[in-house]
Protein backbone atom coordinates (compact mmCIF):
# COMPACT_ATOMS: atom_id res chain seq x y z
CA UNK A 1 0.00 0.00 0.00
CA UNK A 2 0.93 3.12 -1.00
CA UNK A 3 0.55 6.31 1.78
CA UNK A 4 3.42 8.67 0.57
CA UNK A 5 3.86 10.77 -2.19
CA UNK A 6 6.53 13.14 -4.07
CA UNK A 7 5.90 16.47 -5.90
CA UNK A 8 8.63 17.07 -8.32
CA UNK A 9 7.93 20.96 -8.79
CA UNK A 10 10.94 22.28 -9.82
CA UNK A 11 12.43 22.51 -13.19
CA UNK A 12 13.85 25.42 -15.46
CA UNK A 13 10.94 25.79 -17.27
CA UNK A 14 13.02 26.56 -20.24
CA UNK A 15 10.34 25.94 -22.90
CA UNK A 16 8.29 28.60 -21.64
CA UNK A 17 10.41 30.99 -21.17
CA UNK A 18 10.35 34.00 -20.25
CA UNK A 19 7.15 33.34 -18.01
CA UNK A 20 9.25 31.36 -16.10
CA UNK A 21 12.49 33.82 -15.80
CA UNK A 22 11.22 35.04 -11.89
CA UNK A 23 8.58 32.50 -11.03
CA UNK A 24 8.78 28.43 -11.24
CA UNK A 25 6.43 27.28 -13.84
CA UNK A 26 4.54 25.17 -10.95
CA UNK A 27 3.12 29.01 -9.58
CA UNK A 28 1.27 30.04 -12.85
CA UNK A 29 -2.16 30.48 -13.09
CA UNK A 30 -3.64 27.16 -14.85
CA UNK A 31 -7.09 29.02 -15.39
CA UNK A 32 -8.12 29.97 -11.26
CA UNK A 33 -5.52 28.03 -9.94
CA UNK A 34 -1.69 27.85 -9.28
CA UNK A 35 -0.65 24.73 -11.31
CA UNK A 36 0.51 22.35 -8.26
CA UNK A 37 -3.13 22.41 -6.65
CA UNK A 38 -3.73 20.14 -9.75
CA UNK A 39 -0.88 17.45 -9.25
CA UNK A 40 -1.30 18.04 -5.08
CA UNK A 41 -4.99 17.20 -6.03
CA UNK A 42 -4.30 13.98 -7.92
CA UNK A 43 -2.58 12.70 -5.13
CA UNK A 44 -5.24 13.48 -2.80
CA UNK A 45 -7.35 12.06 -4.57
CA UNK A 46 -5.26 8.64 -4.29
CA UNK A 47 -5.75 9.02 -0.60
CA UNK A 48 -2.11 9.72 0.18
CA UNK A 49 -2.21 12.45 3.36
CA UNK A 50 2.00 12.42 3.46
CA UNK A 51 3.30 14.50 0.37
CA UNK A 52 6.72 15.76 0.13
CA UNK A 53 7.27 18.45 -2.45
CA UNK A 54 10.64 18.97 -4.18
CA UNK A 55 11.29 22.73 -5.38
CA UNK A 56 14.73 24.59 -6.84
CA UNK A 57 16.97 25.64 -4.14
CA UNK A 58 15.73 29.56 -3.30
CA UNK A 59 12.16 29.00 -4.42
CA UNK A 60 10.76 27.44 -1.31
CA UNK A 61 9.13 30.64 0.29
CA UNK A 62 6.97 30.95 -2.94
CA UNK A 63 5.63 27.80 -2.57
CA UNK A 64 4.50 28.57 0.85
CA UNK A 65 2.79 31.41 0.39
CA UNK A 66 0.85 29.83 -2.49
CA UNK A 67 -0.18 26.70 -1.17
CA UNK A 68 -3.10 26.33 1.63
CA UNK A 69 -1.91 25.96 5.45
CA UNK A 70 -1.37 22.35 5.98
CA UNK A 71 -3.50 21.58 8.33
CA UNK A 72 -6.61 23.20 6.46
CA UNK A 73 -6.46 20.49 4.11
CA UNK A 74 -5.70 17.37 6.83
CA UNK A 75 -2.96 16.18 5.25
CA UNK A 76 0.79 16.36 6.39
CA UNK A 77 3.52 18.57 3.76
CA UNK A 78 7.30 18.97 3.87
CA UNK A 79 9.82 20.77 1.66
CA UNK A 80 13.21 19.47 0.12
CA UNK A 81 15.45 21.78 -2.38
CA UNK A 82 17.12 20.78 -5.74
CA UNK A 83 20.38 22.26 -6.28
CA UNK A 84 19.66 21.54 -10.32
CA UNK A 85 17.29 19.94 -12.25
CA UNK A 86 19.49 17.18 -12.83
CA UNK A 87 16.42 14.41 -13.66
CA UNK A 88 13.24 13.06 -12.36
CA UNK A 89 14.73 10.05 -10.75
CA UNK A 90 16.77 12.46 -8.33
CA UNK A 91 13.51 12.40 -6.21
CA UNK A 92 13.75 9.31 -5.11
CA UNK A 93 17.65 10.47 -4.17
CA UNK A 94 16.04 13.83 -2.09
CA UNK A 95 13.54 12.14 -1.02
CA UNK A 96 15.12 8.73 0.60
CA UNK A 97 14.86 9.84 4.23
CA UNK A 98 11.02 11.02 3.52
CA UNK A 99 10.53 7.63 2.03
CA UNK A 100 11.92 5.18 4.52
CA UNK A 101 11.46 1.63 4.05
CA UNK A 102 7.74 2.43 2.44
CA UNK A 103 6.16 2.50 -1.08
CA UNK A 104 6.07 5.87 -3.25
CA UNK A 105 3.85 7.40 -5.76
CA UNK A 106 5.98 10.34 -8.03
CA UNK A 107 3.58 13.09 -9.37
CA UNK A 108 5.18 15.42 -11.84
CA UNK A 109 4.37 19.09 -10.89
CA UNK A 110 3.31 19.97 -14.56
CA UNK A 111 1.12 17.39 -15.16
CA UNK A 112 -2.78 17.58 -15.57
CA UNK A 113 -4.91 14.67 -15.01
CA UNK A 114 -8.88 14.53 -15.12
CA UNK A 115 -11.58 11.96 -15.93
CA UNK A 116 -14.30 9.70 -14.91
CA UNK A 117 -13.17 7.17 -12.44
CA UNK A 118 -10.17 9.08 -11.91
CA UNK A 119 -9.29 8.39 -8.09
CA UNK A 120 -10.63 4.60 -8.13
CA UNK A 121 -7.88 3.96 -10.88
CA UNK A 122 -5.31 6.22 -8.74
CA UNK A 123 -6.98 3.60 -5.09
CA UNK A 124 -6.36 0.83 -6.79
CA UNK A 125 -2.34 2.07 -8.22
CA UNK A 126 -1.47 2.26 -4.49
CA UNK A 127 -2.27 -1.01 -3.58
CA UNK A 128 0.63 -1.69 -5.29
CA UNK A 129 2.86 -4.02 -2.98
CA UNK A 130 6.15 -4.66 -5.26
CA UNK A 131 7.32 -3.86 -8.64
CA UNK A 132 6.54 -0.37 -10.38
CA UNK A 133 3.29 1.11 -12.63
CA UNK A 134 3.05 3.78 -14.70
CA UNK A 135 -0.02 5.31 -16.54
CA UNK A 136 -0.71 5.16 -20.25
CA UNK A 137 -2.33 7.62 -22.24
CA UNK A 138 -2.98 7.51 -26.76
CA UNK A 139 -1.21 10.70 -27.66
CA UNK A 140 -1.08 12.21 -31.20
CA UNK A 141 2.54 12.77 -30.73
CA UNK A 142 4.40 10.06 -29.48
CA UNK A 143 7.76 11.34 -30.85
CA UNK A 144 7.44 13.81 -28.07
CA UNK A 145 6.95 11.49 -25.33
CA UNK A 146 8.58 7.99 -23.43
CA UNK A 147 6.27 5.10 -25.33
CA UNK A 148 5.34 1.83 -24.75
CA UNK A 149 4.40 -1.34 -25.72
CA UNK A 150 2.42 -3.73 -23.65
CA UNK A 151 1.54 -7.02 -24.00
CA UNK A 152 -1.86 -8.57 -23.30
CA UNK A 153 -1.49 -8.97 -20.21
CA UNK A 154 -1.04 -4.94 -19.47
CA UNK A 155 3.01 -5.84 -19.13
CA UNK A 156 5.12 -2.97 -20.48
CA UNK A 157 7.63 -5.07 -22.81
CA UNK A 158 9.29 -1.83 -24.29
CA UNK A 159 9.93 1.74 -23.60
CA UNK A 160 11.50 4.30 -25.64
CA UNK A 161 12.41 7.95 -24.89
CA UNK A 162 11.13 10.19 -27.66
CA UNK A 163 10.91 7.32 -30.64
CA UNK A 164 11.47 8.62 -34.52
CA UNK A 165 8.72 5.90 -35.28
CA UNK A 166 6.78 3.80 -33.09
CA UNK A 167 4.05 1.51 -33.63
CA UNK A 168 2.85 2.25 -30.26
CA UNK A 169 0.86 5.51 -29.29
CA UNK A 170 0.88 4.81 -25.37
CA UNK A 171 3.04 7.64 -23.86
CA UNK A 172 4.41 7.37 -20.41
CA UNK A 173 2.40 9.67 -18.25
CA UNK A 174 3.85 11.79 -15.47
CA UNK A 175 2.19 9.55 -12.73
CA UNK A 176 4.68 6.68 -11.30
CA UNK A 177 4.16 4.41 -8.21
CA UNK A 178 7.14 2.33 -7.02
CA UNK A 179 8.20 -0.12 -4.36
CA UNK A 180 11.07 0.92 -2.03
CA UNK A 181 13.74 -0.69 -4.47
CA UNK A 182 13.48 2.70 -5.98
CA UNK A 183 15.74 4.10 -4.52
CA UNK A 184 18.69 1.57 -4.56
CA UNK A 185 17.83 1.26 -8.45
CA UNK A 186 17.71 5.78 -8.44
CA UNK A 187 21.61 4.93 -6.30
CA UNK A 188 22.89 3.17 -9.50
CA UNK A 189 21.32 4.98 -12.29
CA UNK A 190 24.29 7.21 -14.77
CA UNK A 191 23.66 10.61 -16.29
CA UNK A 192 22.78 10.46 -19.67
CA UNK A 193 24.35 12.66 -22.36
CA UNK A 194 22.09 15.49 -21.13
CA UNK A 195 23.67 15.02 -17.97
CA UNK A 196 20.43 13.89 -15.73
CA UNK A 197 19.32 10.93 -14.25
CA UNK A 198 16.53 9.46 -16.94
CA UNK A 199 13.40 8.09 -15.84
CA UNK A 200 13.57 5.95 -18.48
CA UNK A 201 16.47 3.62 -17.64
CA UNK A 202 14.97 3.62 -13.99
CA UNK A 203 11.49 2.22 -15.05
CA UNK A 204 13.64 -0.48 -17.96
CA UNK A 205 15.58 -1.44 -14.44
CA UNK A 206 11.83 -2.71 -13.39
CA UNK A 207 11.07 -3.41 -16.57
CA UNK A 208 14.30 -6.27 -16.69
CA UNK A 209 12.53 -8.01 -13.95
CA UNK A 210 8.95 -8.51 -15.50
CA UNK A 211 8.05 -5.94 -12.81
CA UNK A 212 6.90 -2.70 -14.71
CA UNK A 213 3.11 -2.65 -15.04
CA UNK A 214 0.69 -0.64 -17.17
CA UNK A 215 -2.01 1.35 -15.84
CA UNK A 216 -4.56 3.17 -17.94
CA UNK A 217 -6.64 6.94 -17.61
CA UNK A 218 -9.39 5.55 -20.12
CA UNK A 219 -10.11 6.99 -23.34
CA UNK A 220 -12.73 9.73 -20.96
CA UNK A 221 -9.84 10.50 -18.97
CA UNK A 222 -7.81 13.67 -19.85
CA UNK A 223 -4.16 13.84 -19.59
CA UNK A 224 -2.89 17.10 -20.70
CA UNK A 225 0.92 18.22 -20.47
CA UNK A 226 1.56 21.73 -19.65
CA UNK A 227 5.51 22.14 -20.52
CA UNK A 228 5.26 24.53 -23.48
CA UNK A 229 3.04 27.72 -23.77
CA UNK A 230 0.46 26.32 -26.22
CA UNK A 231 -0.43 23.14 -24.34
CA UNK A 232 -0.39 25.36 -21.47
CA UNK A 233 -3.18 27.48 -22.16
CA UNK A 234 -5.39 24.95 -24.30
CA UNK A 235 -5.40 22.75 -20.55
CA UNK A 236 -5.99 26.07 -19.06
CA UNK A 237 -9.16 26.60 -21.54
CA UNK A 238 -10.49 22.95 -20.63
CA UNK A 239 -10.38 23.97 -16.82
CA UNK A 240 -12.64 26.99 -17.51
CA UNK A 241 -14.81 25.14 -19.79
CA UNK A 242 -15.50 22.42 -17.84
CA UNK A 243 -15.66 24.37 -14.62
CA UNK A 244 -17.89 26.78 -15.85
CA UNK A 245 -20.25 25.01 -17.42
CA UNK A 246 -20.59 22.35 -14.69
CA UNK A 247 -20.11 24.59 -11.86
CA UNK A 248 -17.90 22.30 -10.47
CA UNK A 249 -13.95 22.69 -10.00
CA UNK A 250 -11.37 20.74 -10.71
CA UNK A 251 -8.61 20.44 -8.27
CA UNK A 252 -10.40 22.37 -5.55
CA UNK A 253 -8.09 21.27 -2.98
CA UNK A 254 -10.82 21.54 0.33
CA UNK A 255 -13.03 20.10 -1.72
CA UNK A 256 -11.34 16.85 -1.93
CA UNK A 257 -10.22 16.94 1.79
CA UNK A 258 -13.71 17.77 2.90
CA UNK A 259 -15.05 14.62 0.69
CA UNK A 260 -12.55 12.20 2.02
CA UNK A 261 -13.20 13.54 5.42
CA UNK A 262 -10.23 14.82 6.50
CA UNK A 263 -11.44 17.90 7.35
CA UNK A 264 -14.35 20.05 8.86
CA UNK A 265 -16.16 22.84 8.82
CA UNK A 266 -13.67 24.70 10.86
CA UNK A 267 -10.97 24.59 8.17
CA UNK A 268 -13.24 25.53 5.41
CA UNK A 269 -13.75 28.74 7.16
CA UNK A 270 -9.54 29.04 7.87
CA UNK A 271 -9.46 28.78 4.06
CA UNK A 272 -11.81 31.05 3.57
CA UNK A 273 -9.80 33.55 5.38
CA UNK A 274 -6.54 32.14 3.62
CA UNK A 275 -8.00 32.75 0.38
CA UNK A 276 -9.81 36.22 1.15
CA UNK A 277 -12.81 37.12 -1.01
CA UNK A 278 -12.32 35.60 -4.05
CA UNK A 279 -14.14 33.06 -6.17
CA UNK A 280 -12.53 30.56 -4.99
CA UNK A 281 -13.58 31.27 -1.66
CA UNK A 282 -17.19 31.46 -2.69
CA UNK A 283 -16.94 28.13 -3.96
CA UNK A 284 -16.17 26.82 -0.71
CA UNK A 285 -18.53 28.52 1.46
CA UNK A 286 -21.09 25.85 -0.55
CA UNK A 287 -19.64 23.27 2.17
CA UNK A 288 -20.82 25.14 5.10
CA UNK A 289 -24.54 24.55 4.64
P1 LIG B 1 10.51 18.88 -17.74
O1 LIG B 1 9.28 19.27 -18.51
O2 LIG B 1 11.35 17.80 -18.26
O3 LIG B 1 11.44 20.16 -17.50
P2 LIG B 1 11.07 21.65 -17.16
O4 LIG B 1 9.78 21.77 -16.41
O5 LIG B 1 12.25 22.25 -16.51
O6 LIG B 1 10.78 22.36 -18.56
P3 LIG B 1 11.71 22.60 -19.84
O7 LIG B 1 11.85 21.27 -20.50
O8 LIG B 1 10.86 23.54 -20.62
O9 LIG B 1 12.98 23.23 -19.39
O10 LIG B 1 10.09 18.50 -16.26
C1 LIG B 1 8.89 17.87 -15.93
C2 LIG B 1 8.50 18.26 -14.53
O11 LIG B 1 9.46 17.79 -13.57
C3 LIG B 1 8.41 19.75 -14.29
O12 LIG B 1 7.29 19.95 -13.45
C4 LIG B 1 9.68 20.12 -13.59
C5 LIG B 1 10.04 18.87 -12.85
N1 LIG B 1 11.49 18.59 -12.75
C6 LIG B 1 12.13 18.76 -11.53
O13 LIG B 1 11.53 19.20 -10.54
N2 LIG B 1 13.45 18.43 -11.44
C7 LIG B 1 14.16 17.94 -12.49
O14 LIG B 1 15.36 17.66 -12.33
C8 LIG B 1 13.49 17.80 -13.75
C9 LIG B 1 14.22 17.28 -14.94
C10 LIG B 1 12.16 18.13 -13.82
Amino acid sequence: MIKKGIILAGGTGSRMSPLTKAVNKQLLPLYDKPLIYYPLSVLMLAGIKNILIIVNKGQLNQFKKILPIKNNLGIKISYKEQNHPGGLPEAFLIGEDFIGSDNIALILGDNFFYGQNLSSRLKKSVKLNKGAQVFLHPVNNPHLYGVATINDKNKIIKIVEKPKKSKSNLAVTGIYFFDNRVINYSKSLKPSKRKELEIVDLLNKYKKGGRLKAGFIGRGGAWLDTGNIEDFYNTSSFVSAIENRQGLKIACLEEIAFNNKWIKRKEILEAIKFYGNCNYSKYLKKFLV
